[in-house]
């Protein structure tokens, strides 16, 4: 379903809030870069557009990560907040609002949402049996589960499905189950828990597939979940959860992916406040505003079943569309920190210039789900051929000849060609509507290599002065307007390339006028690139740098190796007991095999790190790691001078 590209529409847009507890990936930007080039091409073709976000705070993970590093998560939650905003700056990403999950607004419209719901009956309570960390006192989800599958007996798989043999299970039948955030055995444990009535939204949800703005295998999977056996959402989780406490109730915290999505509302608000919108105004019925929501493929459920029902049950206008894109691998890999493909977005500027690979992304975007690949060859040959080659070779071959008329352009240029150019306007339009940004790119790429060759066919070095300028000037005013079609996508090339030309920021009618006057000196706007390397990271040591707090968090611990044993079936591990002192024994399992024979060991003191996660291990549970150097030499165990006794503190 195409929308309508008409102007003066008022639209908001929001792109999906990243969670608190990771810096952002290269990921992040691909979906903040296409939500970017939408919003601001609304904008240039005359429409009000406003671009919404927010860092996603609560839930387990934020909490967990902030225990690990030692601080609150509300430290942990504000130093995310303007890390995320800073790498969202440096790609250009131009949001009205970028707000927090964790806000008074969040909390109000959770709550008015809810007991709207309530209200409706649409809430209702049931006991939930799940696995129970007792060590951490907290209820665990499946991902915070290992244990061995339930049909192949394979160990240390995950909380609900078995990479080894592919089979899907309930949790608790999971076998041996281990908490990975104690590194024990959980035990069952029943609790209340607050549901919300899905199947009664059955309705509601397939009249909105049926409307809205999807794109077609989102709404079929989307039609197939529906016609699954559809069960009531459980919205609920016990304390400890870093998140809203739900009202009247007794330490039961909404589950993060009910005031997540609410947070897009809340980001809303906190600016409409400011600016005389009335909330309630823009989510009702009959809005004037159209909403979309931009997002990855992994998170199409919550929007499109979850959030359509919330929204309903308080009344609200539904999203009118929901766009979903594909995931982003780098040289064809999945991201993984290990082989230099997590590129932190940060990191980006140290290899290339921000601004181009939103440009590159916008060359490989489009209206499918599909997932989309950077090549790093890919992306210099790209940018060296289509920006400096095509583009902005246009600028720099004309910008001599008009230079020796004083820069002044000339008003007789060739209207027929310039035409060429400014009939494509409709279809421009048009391609960045359905977010087909690698065939826009396609068509502006062409309309240069047309430009390039009406200059090189009117050959102006050969030309007298006058025909040189009036040749120049038609190109010089093909190059600005290819420099508008371009702008939703290069703003900072696009603000750089209007001052060359002595104009301030257009919008999609200017390319009707002509350019006179004045222009300035051209200077290169960009250099060709060389090949792109990964940076190592200059300042390492900085980002190493760890406070005490986080160097406290470490209980290291002398221990007496009580006894080492070798462990069958493992080529480099000896099985040790340690004496910890007060800290009683413990069992670890050392990679010291290839240095040390185990009757050497007995009675060695060494250092333990002791409140390590415990490791499940084919060969039984390690709790805790001794410290060890290593080098091609061999490994050596460190030891404290003598008279130091187990269990005493390392400081
Ligand atoms: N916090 C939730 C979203 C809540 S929205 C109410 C979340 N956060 S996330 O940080 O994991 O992901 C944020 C967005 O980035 C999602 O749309 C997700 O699909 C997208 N991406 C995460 N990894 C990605 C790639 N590798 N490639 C492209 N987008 C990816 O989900
Ligand atoms: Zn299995």
């Amino acid at each position: 379903m195409d929308i309508p590209t008409k102007s003066n529409r008022k639209i908001l847009v929001t792109q999906a809030l990243p969670y608190a507890n990771a810096p952002l990936h290269l990921g992040h930007i691909l979906e903040a870069v296409q939500t970017d080039i939408w919003s601001r091409f609304q904008n240039l073709n005359g429409n009000q557009c406003y671009f919404f976000c927010a860092d996603d705070t609560h839930g387990t993970p934020v909490m967990l990560k902030a225990k690990e590093m030692a601080v609150t998560p509300e430290k942990l939650i504000n130093d995310t907040f303007k890390d995320h905003k800073s790498t969202y700056e440096l790609f250009g990403i131009n949001f009205t609002n970028f707000y927090t999950t964790h806000s008074d607004e969040n909390k109000e419209y959770s709550e008015k949402i809810y007991f709207e719901a309530k209200k409706n009956n649409l809430i209702s309570k049931e006991i939930v049996e799940q696995l129970y960390d007792e060590n951490e006192k907290m209820f665990l989800s499946d991902r915070f589960i290992k244990g061995s599958c339930p049909k192949c007996n394979a160990p240390d798989q995950h909380g609900d499905n078995c990479g080894k043999c592919g089979a899907s299970y309930d949790v608790l039948e999971i076998k041996d189950p281990i908490s990975i955030v104690s590194g024990t055995t959980p035990i069952k444990k029943k609790s209340e828990h607050i549901f919300f009535d899905l199947p009664q939204k059955i309705d509601v949800l397939r009249n909105y597939l049926a409307k809205a703005n999807l794109q077609s295998p989102i709404k079929n999977k989307l039609k197939e979940w529906l016609s699954d056996d559809l069960k009531k959402w459980d919205i609920s989780r016990d304390a400890p959860y870093f998140g809203f406490e739900i009202p009247d109730e007794v330490n039961k915290y909404f589950y993060v992916w009910v005031d997540a999505p609410i947070g897009y509302i809340a980001s809303m608000d906190n600016w409409f406040k400011k600016n005389n919108i009335n909330t309630l105004d823009v989510w009702s019925k009959d809005s004037e505003y159209e909403i979309y929501h931009f997002i990855g493929k992994d998170i199409a459920y919550f929007h499109g079943l979850f959030w359509p029902a919330l929204l309903s049950s308080a009344n609200l206008k539904l999203p009118d569309g929901i766009f979903v894109h594909g995931f982003l691998t780098i040289n064809g890999e999945k991201m993984s920190k290990s082989k230099g493909t997590g590129i932190l977005a940060k990191d980006f500027e140290k290899m290339s210039n921000p601004e181009l690979l939103r440009y590159y992304f916008a060359a490989k975007l489009n209206d499918k789900v599909e997932d989309i690949d950077l090549n790093f060859e890919d992306y210099v040959q790209r940018i060296n051929s289509d920006l400096v080659g095509k583009y902005l070779n246009i600028a720099s071959r004309s910008a001599s000849f008009i230079k020796r008329n004083n820069n002044q352009i000339s008003e007789n240029i060739d209207i027929e060609f310039i035409k060429t150019l400014t009939d494509e306007k409709t279809n421009i339009i048009t391609l960045y509507e359905n977010r087909q940004y690698s065939k826009l790119i396609r068509l502006v790429m062409e309309l240069a290599d047309n430009v390039n060759k009406y200059i090189n066919d009117n050959t102006p070095w050969k030309k007298d002065e006058n025909d040189a300028v009036n040749i120049s000037s038609t190109a010089i005013n093909a190059f600005k307007i290819l420099t508008i079609y371009l702008s939703p996508v290069i703003p900072n090339l696009s603000h750089e390339a209007y001052k060359f030309l002595n104009l301030t920021n257009c919008s999609l009618d200017d390319v009707n006028n002509t350019l006179s006057g004045q222009i300035n000196n051209y200077k290169p706007l960009l250099k060709r690139l060389e090949p792109l390397t990964i940076q190592e990271d200059d300042d390492m040591e900085n980002e190493n740098l760890i406070n005490i707090d986080q160097f406290s968090a470490i209980d290291l611990r002398v221990a007496r190796i009580l006894k080492a044993d070798h462990v069958e079936g493992a080529d480099k591990l000896l099985q040790l007991h340690l004496d910890v002192g007060e800290l009683g024994t413990r069992n670890v399992f050392a990679g010291i095999k290839s240095s040390y024979n185990p009757d050497e060991l007995q009675d060695k003191m060494v250092i333990l790190v002791s409140n390590l996660e415990p490791r499940k291990m084919k060969f039984g549970v390690s709790d805790g790691m001794v410290l060890a150097s290593s080098n091609d030499d061999g490994i050596f165990l460190i030891s404290p001078d003598e008279g130091a006794h187990a269990g005493m503190k390392v400081k």
